[in-house]
């Protein structure tokens, strides 16, 4: 986890720009923050735990003076999130700083080794052992330039990293280094910037280059050096424009990101309508010809698999398996092979989880496919062939709108399948194009009409102790990810099962006034969930049901109903039904007084296994 930011300037003070670059990855982690600069051949460094906002009111986190700085907002993994143990972290002699994401496995090895040396630890971080190594390096090979010794250190170093490091013996340049964990840079007329992610840098520059796994960077003011670890070989690498605008990367006069992304879902779901032919067309006939399919991924990212997994069914005929990316290895691992594809869908393209599993994969001959929000990242270099899902940077940690466009992708894909295989008829896949089209507009109707409504739902039901979500075939999905937002926001434990199998031991917790949530589409499943509504209601459930508009049935059984535009094909539904059930968990957290954009212990990437 973690976020990391550095630059070096040709005119100063870099420490107000490190520090907003930081407000733009807090998403990473924000349990401590830190920064540092080099003026005068000193090292200025200010740094403790909690928010950004909270450092910097004490601190003043821009009175550093200097042109070149690094800075970083942690997410503890190695020592309590406290002051001794936030980044930047020093050598012995303070000369040396070092600013890390990820985890250095052989840190305790490392650390004895230095100890044993002489070196002093002040943290109980897996990052001291850099700078130390370096120091120690450079003791035993006096001659060394600092970039040799960060190169000789990185030598010893075993585990994932995005490393900015600064040494006052050359105080004109950062060096970082890649493994695993995300690194990119910014580069415009003013200076060169390193950076964990895009928005970190996108209000001052828009021309961003990729740094690979395995490779080491030098900035200086004037440009940057990209050079193999393995070998220390130059590569050569232009600067990509990113056409994601500063604006798309700031709240727009929203409380919080998250409602802003809720909103924005009409938008990002129109532009995966854009996405090129081709692209579907080469997944599909990957999919097409595979033996066995694995949909693997994590958190939101599992539920649009698992919802994927019947549009594949129902669409192509395609049986495919959706998996937790941290149970493939044990499920899989064994088992995959050269007959098996892999579609992993990843909003950040760099969950630990799911890169492991692909990379398992990968290993054992398998084909890998992905669908990832972000377009350069780990998961779109392993892959064969991969889709953004173009719903533009995602900042609420809590998944929205990379939800809906990951669904339609994914339909869209398992429609052009379908039409491979010929399974259904084209007039039926001509329908279901045109329903998709008719997609955005039908989430602007539901955010436009229900969201004052919900609201008052939400301030009804702030105080109940438990949520149950249950829905029948796809909607099984969509109330998995109610439950999981409701959850992870608003902190209310919540329970989802597909409806059949709650009278298989959930409807013994039922009792009077025990709020359920029901995903109705009016489809196939429609009979048998009133059924299901019946048993809740006769224990003394409260229902609250989230309907087709006009569903006269069920709007006279539920205590609470939220309607969504009629005419969306079950397999579709997902995208629509999910979208009242982001707002119910918004609003609940917000009643609550949490702050849905930075739920507690949670972070918006897991980079860590
Ligand atoms: C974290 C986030 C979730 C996300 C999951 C998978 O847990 O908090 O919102 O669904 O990671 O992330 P990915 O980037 O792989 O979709």
């Amino acid at each position: 986890m973690c976020g990391i930011f550095g630059c070096v300037l040709k005119d100063g003070p870099a420490a107000p720009l490190i520090h907003s670059s930081l407000k733009m990855l807090e998403y990473r982690g924000y349990d401590s923050v830190g920064i540092a600069t080099i003026s005068d051949g000193t090292v200025n460094m200010k740094k403790d735990s909690g928010k950004i906002d909270e450092v910097h009111k004490i601190l003043n986190l821009d009175d550093l003076p200097g042109a070149i700085g690094i800075g970083h907002t942690r997410w503890a993994t190695h020592g309590a999130p406290l002051k001794v143990n936030s980044h930047p972290h020093t050598d012995c002699t303070g000369e040396i700083v070092v600013v890390h994401n990820g985890i250095i496995e052989n840190f305790l090895e490392l650390k004895s080794e230095l100890t044993n040396l002489g070196h002093t630890f002040v943290s109980k971080t897996d990052t001291e052992v850099m700078p130390h190594l370096i120091e120690e390096t450079l003791k035993q090979n006096p001659k060394l330039s600092f970039e040799q010794a960060v190169h000789e250190s990185l030598k010893r170093v075993e585990g994932s990293y995005a490393f900015a490091i600064l040494s006052t013996r050359e105080p004109d340049k950062i060096i970082c280094a890649r493994n695993e964990s995300p690194l990119v840079l910014g580069i415009n007329g003013h200076g060169v910037f390193c950076a964990s992610d895009i928005p970190a840098f996108l209000e001052v520059t828009n021309k961003a280059v990729m740094i690979n796994n395995g490779e080491l960077v030098i900035l200086k003011a004037d440009g940057y050096e990209i050079k193999k670890i393995s070998d220390g070989s130059q590569i050569t690498r232009e600067p990509i424009t990113i056409d994601w605008t500063p604006e798309m990367a700031v709240k727009q006069g929203y409380p919080h990101f998250m409602i802003k992304e809720i909103h924005e879902q009409p938008e990002t779901l129109r532009n995966t309508l854009r996405i090129q032919d081709h692209y579907l067309d080469l997944l599909s006939t990957f999919l097409d010809r595979a033996n066995e399919v694995f949909l693997v991924a994590c958190g939101t990212s599992y539920h649009a698999c698992l919802a994927a997994s019947y549009m594949f069914s129902k669409l192509a005929f395609l049986p495919t398996y959706p998996v937790y990316a941290s149970e493939f290895l044990e499920q899989h691992g064994k088992s995959v092979n050269i007959d098996s594809t892999i579609l992993a869908v990843s909003q950040s393209g760099e969950t630990a989880d799911t890169i492991a599993a692909v990379t398992c994969a990968q290993q054992r001959a398998a084909t890998v496919l992905s669908l990832t929000n972000v377009i350069g990242s780990s998961l779109t270099r392993i892959s064969r062939v991969y889709i953004g899902t173009q719903a533009g940077p995602e900042i609420g940690v809590a998944a929205t709108k990379t939800f809906t466009s990951q669904l339609s992708v994914l339909a869209q894909l398992a429609l052009k399948l379908s039409k491979k295989r010929g399974k259904i008829s084209q007039d039926e896949i001509d329908c279901l194009e045109a329903k998709l089209q008719l997609l955005p507009e039908m989430v602007n109707i539901i955010v436009t009409t229900q969201e004052e409504k919900i609201k008052g739902l939400a301030k009804k039901y702030v105080n109940a102790k438990v949520f149950f979500y249950l829905g029948r075939g796809i909607s099984t999905a969509t109330a998995y990810e109610g439950r999981l937002k409701l959850m992870e926001i608003a902190y209310i434990p919540s329970i989802a099962f597909p409806a059949g199998e709650s009278k298989h031991g959930p409807i013994s917790l039922i009792e009077d006034g025990f709020p359920v949530v029901f995903v109705c589409p009016r489809d196939d499943t429609h009979r048998t969930v009133i059924g299901n509504i019946m048993e809740m209601k006769a224990r003394g459930a409260h229902i609250l049901a989230i309907i087709e508009e006009g569903d006269e049935e069920i709007k006279s059984l539920a205590d609470d109903y939220v309607e969504v535009p009629k005419g969306i094909p079950a397999v579709l539904s997902p995208i629509p039904y999910a979208v009242p059930l982001q707002l119910l968990a918004y609003y609940t957290a917000v009643e609550k007084g949490f702050n849905p954009d930075m739920p507690r212990n949670l972070a918006k990437s897991v980079t860590v296994k």
